[in-house]
């Protein structure tokens, strides 16, 4: 049984393959009907060829394939000799990389076989560029601090002073981060705060700063950050981790539904004040939270304002896991170290079959959120209560 499934894995991994070299399939394999101007000399195909020996990393068996094609059509030309049959899997895949390159000439393929080391050397040099100066480090971002590291991409909010509580500019620099992660070598993304707290959600003093179009423009720029903000947790394609270091409030509370894994400090709390400040639920809460822990138990959270511990937010399956205050750090790390020396694209593709089929609802679900917020930011429910939190600071 073993070696028949061994034998289908291979046969579908040899489709794939062949699948994947189809010129129209591959960008850096499509050919143009005029030659590229400067073409690869044969000293510059030599060197490449010996170039490839200093590469660090296994390129993988696809690019394995196209280095295999473009070198049989640079020295010998188009493909001229029987294809092997059926069984032979490993020899058709090559016949099938080096069929598929039709009849492009030796001086193309020798320009195409240069490009292809060429790129895969600069991806090798890039990646340790990142790791030198992490990805998005602090001269590239005003609130965060994102490193790469052991194949894992930290985001920390870094505003300890003001609770890490999420600005404008802190919402933009997120979803960039998210992107740059989302394309980074790590295997895993990881969230967490400076200081004593998680995140205070989003920063009150958003609701001061009144653009040229009044509040009505102010409402409706909110809606649409908000909106992107959102979509960039729905859609990011690796696991998302969140370290929660200390008390969590609003935002950062609801999206949490959106991660893979939520591991909590025992003295973190979850709270989501909204009907306090006269807004509504947002993150996707408004579904993730009643699918979790039932409906019941999401209202008193989502209409009640009821501020949840650590072990009780674990009940409810908010979070994965609780770890005392003192050994947090050293026990999170460790584990997520190990979690990052999976396999990354497994991870990925298993991710994303999990989150894939609520995409959609997920989506529209952001959607109907952003729309009732964007209402509720201009009513004057929210404006005296948001007035009052900064009326109460003044006082003390
Ligand atoms: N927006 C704007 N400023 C915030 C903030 C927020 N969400 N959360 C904290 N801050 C600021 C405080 O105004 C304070 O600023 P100051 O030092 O200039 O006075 C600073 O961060 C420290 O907060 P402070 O209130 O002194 O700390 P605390 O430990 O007593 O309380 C919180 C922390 C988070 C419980 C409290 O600040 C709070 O309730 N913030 C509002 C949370 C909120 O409603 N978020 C929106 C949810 S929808």
């Amino acid at each position: 049984m073993a070696a028949v499934v061994s034998n289908w894995s291979a046969a579908w991994r040899a489709i794939r393959f062949a699948r994947s070299l189809q010129p129209s399939l591959i960008p850096c394999l499509k050919f143009h009907a005029s030659a590229s101007p400067m073409m690869a000399t044969v000293d510059e195909f030599n060197h490449a060829k010996s170039q490839m020996g200093t590469l660090k990393e296994d390129p993988g068996n696809e690019a394995k394939l196209q280095i295999y094609g473009l070198f049989k059509q640079a020295t010998v030309g188009p493909c001229n000799t029987k294809k092997p049959g059926m069984l032979d899997f490993i020899n058709k895949v090559k016949w099938d990389a080096w069929k598929s390159l039709g009849s492009i000439s030796q001086e193309d393929a020798r320009q195409k076989y240069c490009d292809l080391i060429g790129s895969l050397l600069a991806a090798e040099g890039g990646a340790a560029e990142v790791a030198a100066q992490p990805a998005g480090s602090a001269a590239a971002y005003e609130t965060l601090l994102v490193t790469t590291e052991d194949n894992i991409t930290t985001i920390k909010l870094n505003r300890p002073a003001k609770k890490n509580a999420i600005t404008t500019e802190m919402y933009h620099e997120i979803i960039r981060a998210l992107e740059q992660a989302a394309k980074d070598e790590s295997v895993i993304t990881v969230f967490t705060g400076a200081g004593d707290f998680y995140c205070s959600g989003n920063d009150l003093t958003n609701f001061t700063k009144i653009p040229e179009g009044g509040m009505q423009q102010m409402a409706k720029d909110g809606g649409e950050l908000l909106r992107e903000y959102v979509k960039a947790y729905i859609d990011f394609p690796k696991p998302l981790i969140a370290v929660v270091n200390g008390p969590a409030v609003g935002v950062s509370v609801t999206i949490l539904g959106l991660f893979d894994i939520v591991y909590a400090t025992e003295g973190a709390t979850f709270h989501t004040p909204f009907s306090q400040l006269g807004q509504s639920p947002e993150g996707c809460s408004s579904y993730t939270f009643p699918k979790m822990m039932g409906t019941a138990k999401a209202s008193e959270m989502l209409l009640f304002n009821k501020k949840l511990t650590a072990v009780q937010a674990c009940e409810q399956g908010l979070v994965t896991e609780v770890f005392p205050e003192n050994s947090f750090q050293t026990e999170v790390w460790p584990r997520l170290r190990a979690y990052a020396k999976l396999p990354r694209n497994s991870l990925a593709l298993s991710k994303q079959l999990i989150r894939g089929v609520e995409k959609e609802r997920l989506h529209a679900v952001n959607d109907a959120e952003v729309e009732r917020l964007v209402e509720r930011w201009l009513s004057d429910e929210c404006m005296a209560a948001v007035m009052s939190f900064f009326q109460t600071k003044a006082k003390l």
